[in-house]
């Protein structure tokens, strides 16, 4: 009996080991290069200065309201404050709109920034091209945008997915690589744009060079932002003591169309997605205007006029590599059990220079005397998606800590981008797709499925 018990467990323990391993994530044997992330030098042709006298330059765009029929433009002039006028239209040739902006300047330590101008464009068609100019005499540019459909449940639309960009050789590589796919119609960025701060004293001029850089894009579709680390830039050792300055006085969001007070986390709709935008460190503990936004934010979801719930915020909640671990572990103990409550449809972060995406989990049913501290599969939880792989000179994170959690469905420390590309209320096709393929070829992909109207078991 005793040698049959032994035979029995052992037989046991090999079943469950093998269910592990089937259960087990998949650590990508994939491998670039590990040379390290420069950036590119100031005269790169990506940072080039348009020619003509105070000629616009750095122009991008993002959602100027709640339902996407408004657009905020941005530009600078580096000589003069110049016209805060955009003149628009929807003929190339026939600008017959104008709405008129506002000028800013700001100092930081040493440097003074060029001449930052804000436009909104209000009341726009839905679904329709539209042409914009901004500048004066000979150094007018125009530059174009599609407005998204109308909401609804079943409209299709794609949207990119880019995190911790920088301005290195691989940042370029990454835009290039994300321009290549046309049919994404807006960015949603996970924060950390310039990595400025990288500088002594956090050089400005890094802000001017990446906002050129980022141009052929941002000037053309609405680039979502959302508020990193990188973006903080307070240095009281030079004197710097307010938060955010570059960042505030250059790259607006809509905040107060969705009832928030800050800049940082806000919340837009577009096509069938709302997205919930979260401010990693903007404090979001109990009573604070942080969670009682996204508190209300979260009870005006109607997902019969937009089934997709995305939420975008830096530092991630759920990171298996050795890099910021359990940074963003308040963060989840706060907001989490509403992410599951509201069945939100993913969730996306940056900070870690690497890609990851997880299975269905949640870790909400701890309460400080039950030892229930571990992530469970969870249908009604997010997939949580990594994707701080922008390229910047931080260079990537690959050390991983090993196991691979079982929760942890694919990770791999490459550079690249993500498409998030909605078919209907109940389908939409994720793709990953690193810098070192040609841009069909994904690395990873996901159908998922629509938390509200069709909750399959999808990841
Ligand atoms: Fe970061």
């Amino acid at each position: 009996m005793g040698y049959q018990r032994v035979a029995f467990l052992l037989a046991l323990i090999t079943v469950v080991g093998l269910a592990v391993q089937c259960n087990a994530g998949v650590t990508s044997t994939y491998r670039r290069r590990l040379a390290a992330s420069v950036d590119m030098p100031l005269d790169a042709d990506v940072f080039q200065i348009p020619s003509g006298y105070n000629a616009p330059q750095q122009v991008h765009i993002t959602q100027g309201d709640y339902d996407g029929t408004a657009v905020i433009v941005s530009w600078v002039t580096a000589d003069a404050p110049g016209s805060n006028t955009v003149k628009y239209g929807k003929s190339k040739n026939n600008l017959h709109l104008s709405a008129e902006g506002n000028v800013r300047q700001y100092t930081f330590y040493n440097y003074t920034s060029g001449y930052i101008h804000h436009c909104l464009l209000q009341n726009l068609e839905i679904d329709s091209t539209y042409y914009y100019a901004v500048g004066e005499n000979d150094s007018v540019r125009q530059f174009s945008f599609k407005t998204p459909p109308a909401i609804g449940p079943d409209v299709p639309y794609t949207f990119g997915l880019i995190g911790d960009l920088g301005q290195t050789y691989d940042s370029n590589s990454t835009l290039t690589h994300y321009k290549a796919n046309d049919d994404a119609g807006a960015l949603l960025f996970v924060g950390d744009f310039s990595y400025a701060d990288n500088y002594p004293n956090h050089d400005n001029v890094r802000w001017d060079t990446w906002g050129r850089f980022i141009e052929s894009s941002a000037a053309y579709q609405p680039w979502i932002w959302t508020v990193g680390n990188h973006e903080i830039d307070f240095v009281p050792s030079i004197g710097e003591t307010v938060p955010y300055k570059p960042m505030s006085n250059r790259y607006p969001t809509p905040y107060s169309a969705s009832g928030s007070t800050e800049l940082f986390y806000y919340s837009v709709r577009r096509a069938s997605a709302h997205i919930i935008v979260l401010a990693s460190y903007t404090a979001y503990g109990k009573y604070t205007p942080q969670y009682q936004w996204l508190q209300a934010e979260l009870k005006k979801v109607d997902r019969t006029q937009t089934p997709w719930l995305i939420v975008l915020l830096h530092s991630p909640w759920y990171n298996s590599y050795n890099y910021h671990y359990m940074e963003g572990e308040t963060m989840r103990v706060q907001f989490e059990a509403w992410m599951v409550q509201y069945k939100v449809d993913v969730v996306f972060a940056g900070h870690v220079h690497a890609y990851e995406r997880s299975h269905r989990i949640s870790n909400i049913n701890y309460n400080i005397t039950n030892a229930n501290c571990l992530p469970v599969p969870n249908n009604n939880a997010p997939v949580y998606i990594t994707i701080g792989d922008g390229g910047n000179i931080e260079g990537l994170a690959t050390n991983m800590t090993e196991p691979q959690p079982s929760y942890s469905a694919f990770r791999e420390a490459s550079f690249g981008h993500a498409i998030f590309d909605i078919k209907n209320r109940t389908h939409a096709y994720y793709t990953w797709h690193r810098n070192q393929d040609g841009n069909a070829v994904a690395a990873d992909t996901m159908w998922f499925t629509n938390r509200y109207f069709n909750p399959t078991n999808d990841s």
